[in-house]
């Protein structure tokens, strides 16, 4: 059957089928030959498009604002709205409804993105929330598929850090559907939730995925790609000191990198990156438990293995092809 995605939300990858997934991994593809190729679309003409943030971002909001230009739509901005303060969410949700043809949302809780969706009436795009990141996840396995040269379901995919939280979470989740096989590496109190993995073991019966939660750093050996994110996400910024005690032994490091035994290993990572000592959280970390770099050395980050700026680059590319798939004039 044919996919069809108008008028879907994209929350969570959950709620998308391996074809789905895959017909938006192919749209993005063919929207980046596109636009590489200097033509301007009209995809999302007449199309008005709302980015609420609760959280800081670049990646996600430049890619937004870009993928919407690109293909003839605007947008609006907006971070100090109503909404939670004096206004409900489902209200906002009716509101901003009438206005726009789809919603971005970026903030804490899974639960706001989820009501906003319920009650909009148009497409909602969830742009990171505690619990997932999907959008990243879509813009992680585009960069597999164009450096990696085995299919998504011969690929063994490690994630090294907090497996609990939104990147670990939404690599698993996707993971299992696309059929690969997955390692959240990480203290066993950082593992995915006990449900997750549950729901994730039956879908990897039907995909054929594995998913594997590991304590010790063995499991990096033949590897594909080695993926890290922060140790502390936003809004645990009071976490510094339990993480870099947790995740230290986790880092990525040339060690790990050759561990793999594999070469041509691929390094990941969502970005933004503590991986030297250019940013205020960085050298406040130096300051505080000496260390020059948290979740990736600079060496790692700088190395032939590492595609972290394609994948940023493709962040905007899977974006426009999910505003493009659930909204667009296709
Ligand atoms: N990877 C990512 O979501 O980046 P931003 O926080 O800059 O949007
Ligand atoms: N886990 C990180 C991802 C940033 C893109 C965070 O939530 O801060």
């Amino acid at each position: 059957m044919a996919v069809n995605l108008k008028g879907r939300s994209f929350l969570t990858l959950k709620d998308f089928t391996p074809e789905e997934i895959r017909y938006m991994l192919n749209l993005s593809l063919d929207l980046k030959r596109k636009k590489r190729a200097g033509i301007k679309g009209n995809l999302l003409e007449r199309k008005n498009i709302v980015l609420l943030f609760e959280k800081a971002s670049t990646r996600t909001r430049c890619a937004f604002e870009t993928a919407a230009f690109d293909e003839g739509g605007s947008v609006t901005f907006l971070t100090n709205s109503q909404m939670g303060k004096k206004e409900s969410i489902e209200d906002t949700a009716k509101v901003l409804g009438r206005f726009y043809d789809g919603i971005e949302f970026r903030g804490f809780k899974q639960k706001t993105v989820d009501d906003l969706a319920k009650y909009a009436g148009v497409p909602v795009w969830n742009g990171l929330t505690d619990l997932y990141h999907p959008t990243q996840i879509l813009a992680d396995f585009l960069t597999v598929m164009e450096h990696c040269s085995k299919p998504l379901n011969k690929v063994k995919f490690v994630y090294a850090g907090d497996a609990r939280n939104n990147m670990g979470n939404s690599l698993m989740i996707g993971a299992a559907k696309m059929g690969m096989h997955f390692v959240a590496l990480a203290p066993k109190e950082l593992f995915p939730s006990e449900e997750l993995v549950a729901q994730m073991n039956k879908i990897a019966k039907q995909t054929g995925a594995v998913i594997e939660l590991s304590e010790s750093l063995d499991a990096v050996k033949g590897a594909d790609v080695i993926y890290t994110d922060v140790w502390v996400s936003m809004g645990e910024e009071d976490m510094f000191e339990q993480r870099i005690k947790q995740l230290k032994p986790y880092q990525v490091n040339m060690e790990m990198i050759k561990k793999t035994g594999n070469d041509d290993v691929l390094f990941m990572h969502c970005l933004p990156a503590f991986h030297d000592l250019e940013t205020e959280v960085g050298k406040d970390v130096k300051e505080k438990f000496g260390l020059e770099s948290m979740e990736v050395t600079d060496e790692v980050f700088r190395s032939k293995h590492s595609v972290v700026f394609d994948e940023a680059e493709n962040r905007m590319h899977t974006i426009k092809a999910v505003m493009v798939a659930t909204m667009g004039n296709l």
